[in-house]
């Protein structure tokens, strides 16, 4: 099965102009690729523009496709109004927010600091809403319709998870922000939709989740019943096809990809993938002698 192929016809994105909070690595590098041989325009933001400036060299001569790096640290209004304003500046206007920029590390809750705490939930849910709000007043102002908000979240925005608790409270409040504005700003023709990721191996989630040998210790694949990580095409692919016109009557959703990863761990018998099959005689055997008894 070739799972790396690109789903959507070349010009698919045509005439679109997209921001990419953290576009310049990870997912946010690859969904932009993506978007840029699809036709779009594309602003790449985050911290640190030398390495944006060097993903822009680096896209345009591989797609053709025309990259904007905006420095901004998506945690300050200001410089995520200068973002918009740069971009409408650059391109004309901005049909697509994708809110992928975000802050994780792994640590038992009791030992992070106050800061530490607001450090994770001001990236990722002020983040989000900043660079929402600013977009949304812009688009609402200039009475524009056929507006995509794409929000990154991950499968612990709804099961809660241990070890990771500032992001997964912030990737919470992300959801019921995306939620909520699907149907508030719907009026303003404006539709708001998230992925949820399963395991997709990058750099920054890697060294932050899985330091050192825990890599080898828990293999993330072992979790997912299809037995694999997530390959980043496609993702990209499902990215595409939420922020481009395919999508139009698509609202409020979250689509989870994670090869059936969560629910795995939440049905309670699931624990039975263990037995092997040569048992279930016996066991069948077993259970059916205790009927009326
Ligand atoms: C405890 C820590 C810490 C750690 C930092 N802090 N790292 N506390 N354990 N490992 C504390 C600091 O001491 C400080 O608190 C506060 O957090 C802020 O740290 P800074 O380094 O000043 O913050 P900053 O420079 O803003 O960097 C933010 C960061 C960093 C989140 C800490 O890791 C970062 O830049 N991350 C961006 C990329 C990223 O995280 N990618 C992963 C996304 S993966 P004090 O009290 O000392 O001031 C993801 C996957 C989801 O989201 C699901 C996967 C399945
Ligand atoms: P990543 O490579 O570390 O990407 C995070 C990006 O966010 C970086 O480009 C970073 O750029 C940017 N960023 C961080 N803080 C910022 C800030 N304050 N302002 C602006 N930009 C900032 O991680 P990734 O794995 O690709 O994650 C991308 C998204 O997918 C995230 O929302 C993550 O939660 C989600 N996700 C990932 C996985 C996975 O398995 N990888 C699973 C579920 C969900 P700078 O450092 O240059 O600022």
């Amino acid at each position: 099965m070739n799972y790396s192929k690109k789903m959507l016809r070349d010009d698919a994105l045509k005439g679109k102009t997209i921001v990419v909070t953290g576009g310049g690595s990870g997912l946010g590098k690859s969904m932009t690729t993506y978007f840029l041989e699809l036709g779009a325009n594309v602003v790449i933001t985050s911290r640190n523009i030398e390495k944006l400036e060097t993903v822009k060299s680096e896209l345009e001569v591989q797609t053709g496709g025309k990259v904007l790096p905006v420095q901004c640290d998506v945690r300050n209004y200001e410089e995520v109004e200068a973002m918009v304003n740069a971009s409408v500046a650059a391109f004309g206007k901005v049909d697509v927010l994708l809110n992928n920029a975000a802050g994780n590390f792994i640590s038992p809750t009791e030992r992070l600091s106050a800061n530490a705490f607001d450090t994770i939930i001001d990236i990722v849910l002020k983040g989000t809403k900043n660079c929402t709000l600013a977009f949304g007043k812009h688009w609402i102002e200039k009475e524009e319709t056929n507006k995509v908000v794409l929000n990154i979240v991950t499968t612990y925005a709804w099961t809660g998870s241990a070890y990771v608790v500032p992001s997964a409270t912030a990737k919470a409040g992300v959801l019921a922000l995306t939620r909520s504005l699907a149907v508030e700003w719907a009026k303003y023709g404006m539709r708001f939709n998230a992925i949820a990721p399963g395991p997709f191996p990058t750099k920054g989630a890697w060294d932050r989740l899985l330091p050192g040998d825990l890599k080898e210790k828990f293999d993330l694949a072992k979790k997912v019943p299809l037995k694999r990580v997530g390959d980043h095409q496609e993702l990209a692919n499902l990215a595409a096809y939420l922020v481009s016109d395919f999508s139009a009557y698509l609202n409020g959703e979250v689509v989870t990809i994670d090869g059936g990863e969560w629910l795995k761990g939440a049905g309670q018998m699931n624990l039975l993938e263990e037995v092997p099959p040569e048992m279930w005689d016996m066991l069948e055997a077993m259970i059916r002698s205790k009927k009326n008894k």
